[in-house]
C-alpha cells in the first residue's frame, strides 16, 4: 500500500498563471487518477488563495523529462517541424511553472541529444536558433522566479555565442535555489560515463585517486550531474517507452512514467498526473518493505 501524505503548500511562480480554465480541468485529471488510488489515500488538490492548485502529496524531489514528440505533433497539424519545436519551448516554460508550483527541487530535461546532431542541418538550425531564442528571452524571468540553469553535455559542440549565453546563464541563476534547473543539451549518457571514467582514470594516474576507492559513490562525482540528487522520476512524453540514452547510470532506481502525449501539448495538468503516479508507487531500492 503506497504511504501518501500530505505536504506543505509551495508558493507560486507568478499569480494567475493557471486559468479558472486549467483548474477545472486539473481538478477532472486528478479525480480521474485519484479514482484509481487506495481508498485511504491522501490525493486532492488544493486550491490557493491566488486560485491556483498545488498537489496535496509528497512529490519528488528530482523530476527528469525525455520531451518528445514536437515532430508528430507538427505532422498531425500539417507544419513544419519547427511549428512542433517551437510549441515544444512553450511546454517548457509551462512545465517550470508546474514543477515550481508542485514543490519539486530538480528538474532536468533532455533538449538535445548528442544523437540529434545527425539530423538534417535545416533542423539543426532551427533547433540550435530556438534555444539561442530561449536564452535570450527567458533567463531574466527564470533569474526572477528563483530557477538556477545548468546546462550538462557537449557545449563545445555550439556555436561560440550559444556557448557564451549558456555560461552566462549558469553564472547569473547560481545564486538561486528555488529550483534547479538542468537542460540536457548535445548529452548522450555513453559519452558521459565514458568522459567519468576517463577523468577517474587520470585521477588515479596523477595520483589523487586510489582504484581501490573508486566506489559508486566516488565515480558518480566524474559524471556531469556531479551534486546533483539521482532522477526520483523520468518521465517520457509521446508514448515512446525507452531512455534514448538519458541519464543512464543516475537513473538505476527511478520511477518511469510513459505518457501519451506529444511534447508541445504536455502541461501543469500532465505534469501533475505524473507526479500522482509517481506517489503511488512503491519504492523499495531493491530492499522489501514487508
Ligand atoms: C523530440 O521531438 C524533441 C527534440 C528532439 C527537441 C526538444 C526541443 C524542444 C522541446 C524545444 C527547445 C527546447 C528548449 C529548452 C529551448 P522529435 O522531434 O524527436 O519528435 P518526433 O519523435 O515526433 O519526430
Amino acid at each position: 500500500m503506497p504511504v501518501i501524505t500530505k505536504r506543505a503548500v509551495p508558493d507560486f511562480l507568478s499569480p494567475g498563471f493557471v486559468s479558472e480554465n486549467d483548474v477545472s480541468t486539473a481538478i477532472a485529471a486528478s479525480q480521474f487518477v485519484a479514482d484509481d488510488l487506495p481508498a485511504d489515500a491522501t490525493v486532492r488538490p488544493t486550491l490557493s488563495a491566488a486560485g491556483q492548485i498545488a498537489p496535496d502529496f509528497i512529490a519528488p524531489d528530482h523530476v527528469a523529462i525525455i520531451m518528445d514528440g514536437n515532430g508528430r505533433w507538427a505532422k498531425s497539424r500539417g507544419l513544419p517541424r519547427i511549428a512542433g519545436h517551437r510549441e515544444g519551448s512553450r511546454a517548457v516554460r509551462r512545465t517550470v511553472e508546474a514543477a515550481i508550483q508542485a514543490g519539486v527541487s530538480w528538474l532536468t530535461i533532455y533538449a538535445f541529444s548528442s544523437e540529434n546532431w545527425r539530423r538534417p542541418a535545416g533542423e539543426i538550425l532551427d533547433l540550435t536558433g530556438l534555444l539561442r531564442r530561449y536564452l535570450r528571452s527567458e533567463i531574466a524571468e527564470l533569474k526572477q522566479s528563483g530557477v538556477r540553469l545548468r546546462f550538462i553535455g557537449d557545449r563545445g559542440r555550439f556555436d561560440s555565442d550559444i556557448q557564451s549565453d549558456l555560461a552566462a546563464a549558469e553564472r547569473d541563476t547560481m545564486a538561486n535555489s528555488r529550483l534547479n534547473l538542468t537542460i540536457a543539451l548535445s548529452y548522450g549518457a555513453r559519452a558521459e560515463i565514458a568522459a567519468a571514467a576517463r577523468a577517474a582514470l587520470a585521477a588515479v594516474h596523477a595520483g589523487c585517486l586510489d582504484p581501490d576507492d573508486l566506489g559508486e559513490d566516488t565515480f558518480a562525482r566524474f559524471l556531469a550531474t556531479a551534486g546533483m540528487p539521482d532522477p526520483d522520476l523520468i518521465i517520457r512524453t509521446s508514448g515512446e517507452q525507452r531512455l534514448s540514452n538519458f541519464l543512464l547510470w543516475q537513473a538505476a532506481y527511478a520511477e518511469l512514467v510513459f505518457l501519451d502525449v506529444f511534447w508541445p501539448d504536455f502541461d501543469h495538468v500532465h505534469f501533475n498526473a505524473a507526479l500522482k503516479e509517481f506517489a503511488r508507487r512503491e519504492r523499495r531500492f531493491g530492499a522489501r518493505n514487508d
